[in-house]
Order: structure tokens, then sequence, then C-alpha cells
């Protein structure tokens, strides 16, 4: 079988495609280079250098013909998207139509979202289940929120079937520092150049943070399990402070982490956690990784 996954240079994408390559999927790698690495890419699969949004989109699907598509390339920034909100919906919005439409005409039989749970808002209950209320805060989010619908009348018009997963934040190897949930990048980042760490508030907010290896299983799981028109959140249903991430932290890279606490930025919510009970039962999924685990494998790539 034949997946094409759009982004897949990039932090989670590679991880995607590693495993897919290991369980000898045909992979092809559409991406633009713009935050991916051309190294991240496994020689196993073909890579296509091209922007999402390109009208050479289409020929790549008739000639290629895949199965899946796992598409994940995105403007992922949430304060980019504030500022330039036309190129955030030129390439979340529009260049996910494009590829919808080529998957459409080349008889694409189903394709995973990588959403967010940008799409909740800040006004979000703790935990937050997938039926709770949508109210994104920013234009990443309502973009994404956008695609969603999208996927739901190309299902219903065309029986396109898709999974939507809504991801926590993020972590792992080869996470860059800008972007989505790069919290614990910038932070191991830092914390083995022997710097101290800045802490928006009082570092009693929380976030639910999931293993990179954790989100690559749950997209290939959406690849084949019974669930079309899911929309599942990815996560770990644990809340962790900011002010305890920082103390494990410390503790794997063996040394005393310095803490700078600045005012709370606008906007940042202060607790969350993701139900994730849907992706378990759906996907036949689970989170596998704790995150001292996580964490461990996150700063041992970072010192190589
Ligand atoms: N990292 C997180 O915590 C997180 C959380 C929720 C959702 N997501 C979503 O997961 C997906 C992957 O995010 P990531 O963290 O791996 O980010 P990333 O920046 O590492 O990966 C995005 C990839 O898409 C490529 N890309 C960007 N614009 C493109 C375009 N116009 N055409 C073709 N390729 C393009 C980039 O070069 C990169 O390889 C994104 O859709 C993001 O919105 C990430």
């Amino acid at each position: 079988m034949k997946v094409l996954v759009t982004g897949g240079a990039g932090f989670i994408g590679s991880h995607i495609v590693d495993k897919l390559v290991k369980q000898d999927w045909q992979v092809v790698v559409l991406d633009n280079l713009s935050s991916g690495r051309r190294e991240h890419v496994p020689q196993a699969a073909k890579l296509i250098v091209m922007d999402v949004a390109s009208d050479d989109l289409t020929e790549v699907f008739k000639t290629e013909q895949f199965d899946y598509v796992i598409h994940l390339a995105a403007q992922t920034s949430v304060p980019a998207s504030l500022t330039d909100p036309e190129n955030d919906g030129r390439i979340n919005i529009i260049g996910t139509i494009k590829v919808l439409e080529a998957a459409r005409v080349s008889g694409v039989k189903r394709i995973i979202f990588a959403s967010t749970a940008a799409v909740y808002g800040s006004e979000a209950k703790v935990p937050i289940i997938e039926t709770d209320v949508v109210r994104p805060a920013s234009f990443y989010g309502l973009s994404k929120l956008t695609v969603e619908q999208y996927l739901r009348v190309y299902k219903d018009l065309f029986g396109l079937e898709y999974v939507v997963l809504r991801f926590a934040n993020v972590y792992g190897e080869r996470q860059g520092d800008t972007g989505e949930g790069g919290v614990i990048s910038i932070f191991a980042r830092r914390i083995l150049a022997g710097q101290s760490v800045n802490i928006f508030g009082d570092g009693n907010q929380t976030r639910d943070f999931i293993y990179v290896g954790d989100v690559a299983n749950a997209n290939i799981r959406a690849l084949t399990a019974p669930c079309s028109g899911v929309t599942a959140n990815i996560s770990t249903n644990t809340e962790i402070s900011v002010n305890k991430l920082t103390e494990v932290m410390g503790k794997i890279a063996k040394c005393q982490v310095e803490k700078t606490y600045l005012a709370a930025r606008n906007g940042d919510i202060y607790r969350s956690s993701l139900d994730n009970s849907t992706a378990i039962k759906a996907l036949g999924w689970q989170p596998e990784t704790d995150l001292d685990a996580g964490l461990v494998k996150t700063l041992a790539a970072l010192k190589m």
C-alpha cells in the first residue's frame, strides 16, 4: 500500500515516515522543506520537494496513485497566524483543499489530518473531550477547524474517508524550537547549554505532553482502523505543570535548572489536558511512553 505523508520531512512527519518504512509501507513525502529537513527523510522513502498549495499537486497524485494520505504540512505557528493570517489560510486552508481535491480525483481511500488542541480555545475545561465547544483563539486554530469541516463535507459528498487527530503538545527528538508545543525543545536546549529557562506566569500552568513516537503510532493506526469520520484527541490525559516539567528535566540532565519567571502571556491557557478515550476505543491505540522516558530520549538526542 502506498501512502503520501505531506510535511514528512518535519518533526512529527519524519517519525511517522520512519515507522511506515519499517512496516514496509511504500512511502512518498511531499514537503517544501520550509522547516523540514531532507536528511530526516529515510532513503527508502521518495521525497518530492513541493508546496502543498502548488497547482502541480494534482499531477503528483495522478502519477503516484496513493492509497492513503497523512496530511501534516502546515503553517504551525500561532503567533505567525496572527501577524499573517493570509499566509496561514493559504497553506492551511487552500493547501489542504488542493490535497483534498487531488485525493478525490485520484481515488485516495482515506486521509488522516493533523489537527490541534488549539481548536478548543482558551476557555476550555479540563480534561477536554472532542464534543466540547470549539472556539479557536487564533487563526491557526481556526484554519485547522475549518479543514475539519471540509473533511466532513468531502466524506458526505464524495465518500472520501478521513480521521481527524487533534494533537496535544507533542515533544521528542528532532523538534524545532518554533511552531506548536515547543516548550520542551526550548527548555532542553537551554538546560543543556547551562542557561536559565524563561517561565511565563507562575509555572503552575499545566499542559498535556505527548511523546512523538506515540503520535506517530496513532497516525499509522488511523490509516486502517475501522474509524472513518472519527475526530480523536491524541494525548496522555495527564496534566503536567511547567514547574514540574523543569524539575524532571533538571533531574534527567543532572543539573540545577535556573528559572526566570516573566509576566504571563495574553491568551495562554492556564490548565490543559485532553481526554484520550476516543482514540483508545476507535484506534485501538494508547500512549506507551511516559514523560520521564520521553524526556530521556529527547535530551539524549540533543546531546549527540
Ligand atoms: N508539534 C505539535 O505539538 C503539534 C500540535 C498539534 C498539531 N500539530 C500539527 O502537526 C503537524 C506537524 O507539525 P510539526 O510539529 O511536525 O511541525 P514541523 O514544522 O516540524 O513540520 C511541518 C512540515 O511541513 C512542511 N511544510 C510547511 N509548509 C509547507 C507547505 N506549504 N508545503 C509543503 N510542506 C510544508 C515543513 O517543511 C515541515 O517539514 C502540523 O500540521 C501541525 O499543525 C503539531
